[in-house]
């Protein structure tokens, strides 16, 4: 069980200037969600006392990502145990464990956490537990110098390592829990009498051991430590989540033709039994229910689809959209803002935006819903069972009763009364003969 009383301190004050960007590095994007947003959801099962990011002055967008979490300030980069010190403040009155992270490490998992606390609470009570991880390449790391008992002796950075140092593989992943009663006397016997003349977190292990205090690792694959600094990395982080997520999702019963062609974001949901087709995107808030058919090249954003619909191939799906059981949303159909009744159907070319479809509605090729005058969107109501020929236009704010028919052409401007057959376009009118006549009058002269 966690430590229900333990705090989380979200490193996040870095530049990220390997970024080359002008947002702060943890508002960068993994599946939809920023990295401190993969960091947040991965603390919120342990249930802490409080969580605390320490930013640079002027990351306000990165306060907002946290908020409700609070944020401390870190006016000049002095290194991560200057940085750990910065959120001492907001945590004054705060007595339990510290769990430090960092905001630009996305993939922590809850479990590795868990594991960390309860080895911070075996018998033996070891002051720190760091986080190591074996990396084919360590260099760069930390390096985690063990004793002859197995626990760790200190922590030494790679730019102050000897060979001898430099060759050992367990490395530092940055993330530890230490210990609530020592941990501000730990901080603040820290110096930087170092390579890169900071205040070392890392330092914090020798000096726990000088106390009298043991320290211990916990071991976790570097795949799920992997942090972004770059945009290469971001990308092969990317890889990495839309790797796992497709076979969770196909564990969950689901089914990918093409699972390499397939992305999620971080809080898509997929039930049982669906089949998406190769070259579909979920944006974020994307619910699906079981038996639900995704046709290849589909984006889908912000929409809960019901059981049983077919959508796609080549469907557009936005935000705030909902597509009810057993519906048909087919090629080159974009819906925003509309709940698309059961049993409804609009299977060629069709925009609808901000409107209410009934169930059982059939929207014919071509309808355009027209929400928008240029200042002001408004919405319209098509009714349960209505039929809508093709290329009509409906002019909203409107509502085409229940059962109605509009015929092919019309451009419908008024409410059309339930029942009711609405023709809104120019006659037709036939001139017999005329194509002969005209030929003749218009024949080339030479
Ligand atoms: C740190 C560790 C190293 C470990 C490595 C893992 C130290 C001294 N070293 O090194 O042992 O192997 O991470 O990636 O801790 N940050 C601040 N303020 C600062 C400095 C850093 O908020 O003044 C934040 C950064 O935004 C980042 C994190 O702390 O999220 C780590 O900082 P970074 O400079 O990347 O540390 P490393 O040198 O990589
Ligand atoms: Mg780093």
């Amino acid at each position: 069980m966690p430590d229900t009383r333990a705090a989380a301190i979200v490193l996040a004050a870095g530049k990220g200037t390997r970024m080359k960007s002008s947002h702060p590095k943890v508002m960068h994007r993994i599946a939809g969600r920023t990295l401190i947003g993969h960091v947040l959801d991965n603390l919120a099962p342990l249930d802490l006392a409080r969580v605390v990011a320490v930013v640079a002055p002027g990351m306000d967008d990165v306060t907002q990502e946290v908020a409700p979490h609070g944020v401390a300030f870190q006016t000049e980069q002095r290194g991560t145990g200057h940085a750990v010190g910065c959120a001492r403040s907001a945590l004054a009155d705060f007595t339990g464990d510290i769990l430090v992270v960092y905001g630009d490490t996305p993939f922590v998992s809850t479990a590795t956490l868990r594991r960390m606390f309860e080895r911070r609470h075996a018998s033996d009570d070891p002051a720190i537990v760091v986080l190591g991880m074996r990396p084919v390449d360590p260099s760069g790391y930390g390096r985690l110098v063990l004793g002859a008992d197995g626990m760790l002796d200190r922590i030494v950075e790679h730019k102050d390592a000897t060979d001898a140092e430099r060759a050992i593989g367990l490395a530092n992943s940055g993330v530890m829990v230490i210990d609530g009663s020592v941990v501000w006397s730990l901080i603040d016997r820290l110096d930087n009498k170092n390579a890169k003349g900071e205040f070392y977190l890392t330092d914090i292990v020798a000096l726990a051991r000088r106390d009298g205090r043991r320290c211990a690792v916990v071991e976790a694959p570097a795949e799920e430590l992997l942090g972004v600094n770059s945009r290469s990395e971001l990308a092969a982080a990317e890889a990495l989540f839309q790797t796992r997520r497709r076979m969770a999702v196909m564990e969950n019963g689901a089914t990918l033709i093409d699972p390499a062609s397939v992305f999620f974001a971080a809080d898509t949901r997929v039930g049982r039994d669906v089949v998406i087709g190769p070259n579909v995107q979920f944006g974020p808030g994307v619910e699906i229910a079981d038996n639900v058919e995704i046709r290849a090249f589909c984006h889908i954003e912000g929409a809960r689809i019901e059981s049983g619909a077919i959508v796609g191939p080549f469907a557009r799906i936005r935000p705030r959209t909902t597509i009810g059981a057993g519906a048909h949303v087919g090629n080159f159909i974009e819906l925003k803002a509309t709940e698309f009744g059961a049993g409804a159907k609009a299977n060629h070319v069709s925009y609808l935006g901000d409107s209410t479809i009934g169930a059982k509605a059939n929207i014919g090729a071509g309808t355009i819903v027209c929400n928008y005058d240029g200042v002001n969107k408004s919405r319209t109501t098509i009714g349960a069972g209505s039929f809508i020929g093709s290329d009509s236009v409906i002019v909203s704010p409107v509502t085409v009763g229940d059962g109605a028919y509009v015929a092919a052409g019309s451009v419908i401007t008024r409410d059309v009364p339930p029942d009711a057959l609405a023709v809104a376009r120019g006659q037709q009118v036939d001139k017999p003969g005329w194509a002969s006549r005209f030929r003749a009058r218009s024949k080339k002269k030479d």
